[in-house]
């Protein structure tokens, strides 16, 4: 799971993802992780802001660590979703020649959820953060279904 920061979206969609892979999903071996493309929040857990809203919804990311996107993510991982274009436009850049991750929008899988995209909450309200909560609720629905049923490709952006 890919954002800017990764105080808030991505570690938001790594909490919901791994929360309902094992209570939905058991029979799936999922390994789910977070990074951002930026470096300005290495190390620093997710925004308290992002914490409240994910604990209000039952999911605990506070022990998460904020790091960025690094060349062995391409190697190691089948699967590189971005929040945004933006995040998807650097992952594309960074990738390797070879890489055989799939590249693309961690909304892609929620095709019904009104939007394409995670929107970046940093400078928004408390309503952008639940929203952030919503969407990843849908991407992660959308995403362990697919991989459930054996879809191995990525939709193209
Ligand atoms: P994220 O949100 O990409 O969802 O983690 C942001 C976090 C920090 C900043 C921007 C977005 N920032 O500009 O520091």
């Amino acid at each position: 799971m890919v954002c800017l920061g990764n105080i808030c979206r991505s570690p938001t969609a790594e909490g919901v993802l791994r929360t309902i892979a094992a209570r939905e999903f058991p029979g799936l071996a999922v390994e789910v992780d977070s990074a951002g493309t930026a470096n300005y929040h290495v190390g620093e857990p997710p925004d308290r802001r992002t914490v409240a809203a994910a604990r209000r919804r039952g999911y605990d990311i506070a022990s998460l660590r904020a790091r960025q996107v690094r060349a062995a993510d391409f190697a190691e991982f089948d699967y590189l979703l971005a929040m945004d274009r933006a995040n998807l436009a650097e992952i594309e850049q960074l990738a390797p020649e070879r890489s055989a991750a799939q590249i693309g929008l961690f909304l892609d899988f929620a095709p019904a959820c009104g939007s394409d995209v995670v929107p970046d909450p940093y400078y928004a309200g408390h309503e952008e953060f639940e929203r952030v909560v919503d969407l990843c609720e849908a991407g992660a629905r959308g995403l362990l279904l697919a991989l459930a049923a054996g879809e191995k490709k990525v939709r193209a952006p």
